[in-house]
């Protein structure tokens, strides 16, 4: 055993039962039956704490460089000390390279596709490779595309990351899009974009940015997603990190790529959760909404 296990903070025991909320009310004649993918860390609390309703688990950890064997042989061990191991997989290496490459450090893969799918990075999104791609995004990028080939018909996407390195011009490109896009369907959108570009707090750039960016790579797909309440908190460390949930369905197939079921006035106006000292409230940060009766859409 390590000397020092992951611990996580009560904050982020609140995003797990809100994520668990998801996997009930998602999937509720197949509680039992679920397939996981992604980074429980070796502490294991979220798949521990849904183990009741999974049935194969893929974990993939990668390890602190040098001693990566660490966190993964304590991984293996906590699965085994928690009863847990007859359903539990490890991939060993960077989670982005998996879903980038399709394998792990040691040649295995995932069995795709899975029904919930948590991404739950320590760090943040917008990190760049040596030729300036934003790697990370396009592994998400990657998965939709992993998920959809494997013939998924519905999964639920969990996203967590912190607010280091944001990439300002793209993400405050990508909302001078969104202020197009609503404008062509007639909403009232400037004074509603400039709030989210003026405000004091990255998260709200971050919480249209993300859930925009979740839709539109779903839609590529042929996923219809339905977005749930983003969440922010602080968590390990004092480090600001933020929760996304949306609920993936594949829609009827098309030669043509659709445009996201979800409406961009509907992103815009959905509420986020604030949670702090364990307790959570809803919030919309003071940014305004869009008028439901302002576009052509309506
Ligand atoms: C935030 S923790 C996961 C917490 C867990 N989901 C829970 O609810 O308690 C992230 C874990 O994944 C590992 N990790 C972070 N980024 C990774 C990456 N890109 N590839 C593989 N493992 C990663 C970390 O070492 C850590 O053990």
């Amino acid at each position: 055993m390590l000397k020092k296990p992951q611990q996580f903070t009560q904050n982020k025991q609140v995003v797990r039962d809100l994520q668990c909320d998801s996997i009930r009310q998602r999937f509720p004649a197949r509680l039992g039956a679920l397939s996981y993918f992604g980074l429980p860390s070796s502490s294991l609390d979220d798949v521990v704490q849904w183990f009741p309703l999974l049935e194969r688990i893929t974990a993939v950890e990668r390890g602190e460089a040098g001693t990566e064997w660490q966190l993964q042989h304590e991984l293996l061990v906590n699965a085994f000390r928690l009863g847990i191991s007859h359903k539990l997989t490890l991939l060993r290496g960077d989670i982005d390279s998996v879903l980038l490459s399709g394998v792990d450090d040691h040649g295995s893969h995932p069995e795709w596709p899975y029904d919930v799918v948590s991404l739950d990075y320590s760090g943040g999104l917008f990190y760049r490779d040596e030729p300036g791609q934003l790697r990370r995004l396009e592994a998400i990028k990657r998965l939709f595309q992993r998920q959809a080939t494997a013939g998924a018909k519905e999964f639920l996407f969990l996203l967590s990351f912190n607010m280091d390195q944001i990439d300002q011009r793209e993400v405050r490109e990508s909302l001078e899009t969104v202020r197009r896009d609503l404008k062509r369907f007639g909403y009232a959108a400037d004074q509603v974009i400039d709030a989210y570009l003026n405000h004091p707090k990255e998260q709200a750039r971050l919480k249209l940015y993300v859930m925009n960016l979740i839709a539109r790579l779903a839609a590529r797909e042929n996923f219809d997603s339905e977005s749930e309440s983003p969440a922010f908190y602080v968590g390990n460390r004092g480090t600001e990190m933020m929760a996304f949930r949306a609920y993936m369905k594949a829609s009827s197939r098309t030669f043509t790529p659709r445009s996201p079921k979800e409406r961009l006035n509907q992103i815009v106006n959905r509420r986020m959760v604030e949670i702090a000292d364990g307790r959570q409230k809803q919030t919309n940060l003071g940014l305004p909404l869009i008028k439901a009766d302002s576009g052509e859409m309506g």
